[in-house]
């Protein structure tokens, strides 16, 4: 469709290529399952999970059935772990539709076993700290036994989620989970099945770990990997720089009108912002609608002629305006609302949820459907036209 509106979302393709080989090198033969949950964090589940495919991805990671089911419907093949809970209903539509479904309950597993058919796989989830989904380490033997005893279903494998997203540097905390889930793991080797448990944070610091020839009761186990947040180019806030990730979304948008404001005029609902000073002020066709969040009135910036530009009063549903005193900009020029530019400008979306007092996750998976997403990089032709074959 023609862009009317010059705001969109684009996304590298050629970046997202180099962070998955960013993992594979690091961590040759190790169990992957990027997420491509919430749209693929925004980024557009379709497009992103050909691509991961494509690279030879057996396994994608969402959390609603219906993603997975999207994700069949446009014809990805590869195996798709759903790990939201479900009831028997949900049971039936996820083997109808070929979907593995991550067990985190009794309930879950009686479901699935009343409803599946013979060899039906599933995935075993235990809590060792999140407090949120999976079963007691403690159960891990009666688990066990009840698995062996059954033929219906055929375990492939068992996993954990790390309570430190952000930054897994809280060892602490991280090895209290290991050692907790090192029993769940005694019991199941048996049955040869992967382990996974590293998200972004914990992916990093293995690696900083291993840099710094530093060890800790759990970094040197292979275990299976589940990145979301670095897969589109963030580091969550582990201490290291990690030059090799790669910005994946840019969010653009272009100046729609310029007002030039003497001091002390008030711009926006209810006037929350007035110039000091004379001032110009850029009106830009993207608001909260577009998932921009209201929270970054007069705190948020984006980028205009590779300068730092404030956003001033409240951003609205299909507007937010920039104070652009100080450059040349004129209407039409781009705007990037966070992301990189072609000059290798950085505005990330982790100093955007900063100013907004909330998560890089947040601010990438905010970006509403209204929003087009624009594939570009060599990449992006060929997994396009792969897909039109
Ligand atoms: C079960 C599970 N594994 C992995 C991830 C990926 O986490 P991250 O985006 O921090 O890499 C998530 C994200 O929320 C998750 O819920």
């Amino acid at each position: 469709m023609k862009l009317l509106r010059k705001t969109f979302a684009e996304i590298n393709l050629d970046a997202l290529k180099a962070n998955w080989d960013f993992l594979q090198k690091n961590f040759p033969g190790h169990f992957i399952c990027p997420m491509v949950k919430a749209n693929a964090y925004g980024h557009g589940d379709v497009m992103i999970a050909r691509a991961l495919e494509s690279w030879g991805a057996q396994h994608l990671g969402v959390c609603l059935i219906e993603e997975g089911l999207l994700l069949r419907r446009f014809g990805v093949k590869a195996e798709i772990l759903v790990f939201r809970g479900f009831d028997r209903e949900g049971a039936e539509v996820m083997i109808e539709n070929r979907l593995t479904p991550v067990v985190s309950s009794w309930e879950q597993f009686h479901a699935l076993e009343t409803v599946a058919p013979p060899g039906q796989k599933f995935h075993l989830k235990f809590d060792t700290g999140m407090n949120r989904l999976g079963f007691d380490v403690n159960e891990a033997i009666t688990l066990a036994e009840k698995i062996k005893n059954q033929k219906k279903l055929h375990l492939v494998g068992v996993l954990t989620h790390l309570v430190s997203g952000e930054d897994s540097v809280h060892l602490d905390m991280t090895d209290q989970q290991f050692r907790d889930f090192e029993q769940a793991v005694q019991v199941f080797q048996f049955f040869k099945v992967p382990f996974h448990v590293l998200n972004s944070g914990g992916i990093l610091t293995q690696l900083c770990l291993r840099k710094n020839q530093r060890s800790s009761t759990w970094s040197e186990k292979k275990w299976g990997l589940r990145p979301g947040l670095m897969l589109y180019g963030y580091n969550p806030g582990v201490s290291e720089e990690f030059s090799e990730l790669k910005i994946v979304m840019t969010l653009k948008s272009q100046i729609a009108v310029i007002r030039e404001v003497p001091a002390g005029r008030g711009v926006s609902y209810n006037h929350t912002w007035k110039s000091a000073a004379p001032a110009r002020i850029a009106v830009v066709p993207i608001g909260y609608a577009d998932g921009y969040h209201r929270a970054l009135s007069n705190r948020g910036f984006a980028l205009c002629q590779g300068k730092k530009a404030a956003v001033v009063g409240n951003v609205c549903m299909d507007y937010l305006m920039l104070d652009i005193s100080g450059t040349t900009a004129q209407e039409n020029s781009e705007v990037i609302l966070f992301g990189q530019g072609e000059k290798n400008e950085v505005l990330s979306a982790r100093d955007l949820a900063a100013a907004g007092q909330t998560v890089a996750w947040e601010v990438l998976t905010s970006v509403s459907e209204r929003v087009p997403r624009i594939y570009k990089g060599e990449w992006a032709h060929k997994i396009e036209s792969e897909s039109q074959l």
